[in-house]
């Protein structure tokens, strides 16, 4: 399938079967800004819970917290963010349409033979890092870019924009304040370094981990929940000793690849791209990018942060925020490797990946299945449950089971239709296992378990199966 079709078949799928709608949908949407359904969810609460556990759970010195989206205003001069978070933009005169440069210069190499768009790109990098401006501008004059609305190389001077979104706090205007909402998680974290550290008795290297909203005012929003105006992240600060940064994000490198591949995901399908134009907090800095169906994108970013955010707040707070190392004798701010992956696009990438047409005609016979083969562990669903009729006391034997499972995972109870169509749903939202109640079963206490991937079935004891869906569905 071409992979612009993948992606339309996704976005399709996805809201055909209740995993992700357009926000306020019924009053036409709102750009860039989506909903999670019933099954959506839970597949993002499965995916964010595996990550929190990796961290906090599966690492000794690593704690999590939850911070608020509101932080004091000065948090974000000190961060940089209100000076510095900022993207190249141009205007086309004729539309008023705004585009991100990078984003328009990308857009325009993926038209050009390999080589060209590859030292288009290196050019744009370069200028980018230089922050030449002007450069930008005459890059895109030369390669002729046209606004895909007017048609028109028509273009304004490039300017930076702020993505920061704003609002008021106070109840009456002369009183109230400006404040943000959060567009990265990492600096809760930060401002609460000392109270984890202090009352968690934390000595270094450790780290905070946390899950939460962000909010961006991205110009160009697209490729579905890839680039959204409010979005979740799942970062990770681990702060280390001054000078043994580079071998931590190094090992944060190796470390977080290893998660990717234990969603079993084939190892061709990311690669590692380091950062030419290192953001104003960094001294090294690379994505991990996924083989989307639009192509490879970053879906997690490494950062070695040095001491940039903790030395900025202690210097705008004016409260002290150095540890003291008792081994080396000695108090210093800690440097600061990040690892932050975005929950949206890691859904989206579980989702391309996951997602299947299959042709399953044989001779004269037609058939075909879209499967979602989520692993187990991630799905929204683990077992659906179908008595084969809805008498005989079947429906009763079903119950019995999904009484017994549902307090360890997710179950599905369905009555409706043939076995075939039943299975075809649960294909469709990614269950891995699905149980036939028969009237075998009122014989034997044995029912048919079908796996999802193989359409294998067997019989096995209705006894048998909560144990041996809580084995497969096992994260570690
Ligand atoms: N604290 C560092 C930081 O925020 P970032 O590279 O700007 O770094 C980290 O963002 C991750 O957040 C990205 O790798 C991406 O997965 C996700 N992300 C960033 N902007 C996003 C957006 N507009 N929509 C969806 N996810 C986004």
């Amino acid at each position: 399938m071409a992979n612009d079709n993948k992606l339309q078949s996704i976005i399709g799928h996805c809201k055909e079967y209740g995993f992700i709608f357009q926000s306020s949908e019924i009053y036409d949407g709102l750009s860039a800004v989506y909903d999670y359904g019933q099954y959506g969810s839970e597949l993002k609460k499965n995916i964010r819970d595996y990550w929190w556990r990796s961290m906090t759970q599966m690492h000794d010195n690593i704690v999590g917290i939850d911070a608020a989206i509101f932080m004091h205003p000065t948090t974000w001069k000190a961060s940089g963010h209100v000076d510095n978070f900022s993207d190249p933009m141009i205007d086309n005169k004729d539309s008023k349409k705004r585009y991100r440069v990078d984003h328009l210069l990308e857009a325009h190499a993926e038209t050009l033979p390999e080589a060209e768009g590859k030292a288009l790109l290196e050019k744009m990098d370069q200028l980018l890092a230089a922050e030449d401006f002007t450069g930008l501008k005459a890059l895109i004059e030369e390669n002729k870019i046209k606004c895909a609305v007017s048609d028109t190389c028509n273009w304004t001077e490039v300017r930076q924009f702020n993505l920061m979104f704003s609002t008021q706090v106070g109840s009456v205007a002369e009183e109230a304040s400006e404040i943000y909402l959060r567009p990265e998680t990492a600096q809760g974290i930060f401002v609460n370094f000392l109270n984890v550290q202090k009352t968690g008795r934390m000595k270094i290297p450790f780290g905070i981990a946390q899950t939460g909203k962000a909010f961006r005012n991205e110009i160009v929003a697209r490729g579905f929940i890839f680039r959204m105006r409010e979005f979740e992240q799942m970062e990770m600060q681990f702060f280390v000793r001054p000078g043994t940064q580079k071998e931590w994000y190094e090992y944060w490198k190796e470390a977080r690849m290893k998660w990717h591949l234990s969603l079993g995901i084939a190892p061709e399908r990311y690669r590692f791209h380091d950062h030419v134009k290192l953001a104003h907090y960094a001294d090294a800095a690379c994505d991990i990018e996924f083989d989307f169906p639009m192509g490879f994108k970053e879906v997690e970013g490494i950062h070695s942060r040095t001491d940039f955010d903790l030395k900025n707040h202690q210097q705008f707070s004016g409260k002290k925020l150095t540890y003291f190392d008792t081994e080396l004798n000695q108090h210093y701010i800690p440097y600061v490797v990040e690892t932050s992956i975005g929950l949206d696009r890691t859904v989206m990438m579980i989702l391309s990946e996951a997602y299947e047409e299959q042709d399953l005609s044989e001779g004269d016979k037609q058939d075909s299945r879209v499967v979602l083969k989520f692993p187990p562990m991630l799905a929204p669903i683990k077992l659906a449950v179908l008595p084969l009729t809805k008498k005989d006391g079947l429906p009763e034997l079903a119950r019995e089971l999904i009484n017994e499972c549902k307090p360890h995972f997710k179950c599905f109870y369905e009555e409706k239709d043939s076995i075939g169509k039943r299975y075809r749903r649960q294909d469709a939202i990614g269950t891995p296992f699905c149980v036939t109640i028969d009237h075998q079963t009122k014989e034997d206490g044995t029912v048919t378990i079908r796996h999802r991937d193989s359409m294998q079935q067997e019989r096995v004891p209705m006894a048998g199966i909560k144990q041996l869906i809580l084995e497969k569905i096992q994260a570690f």
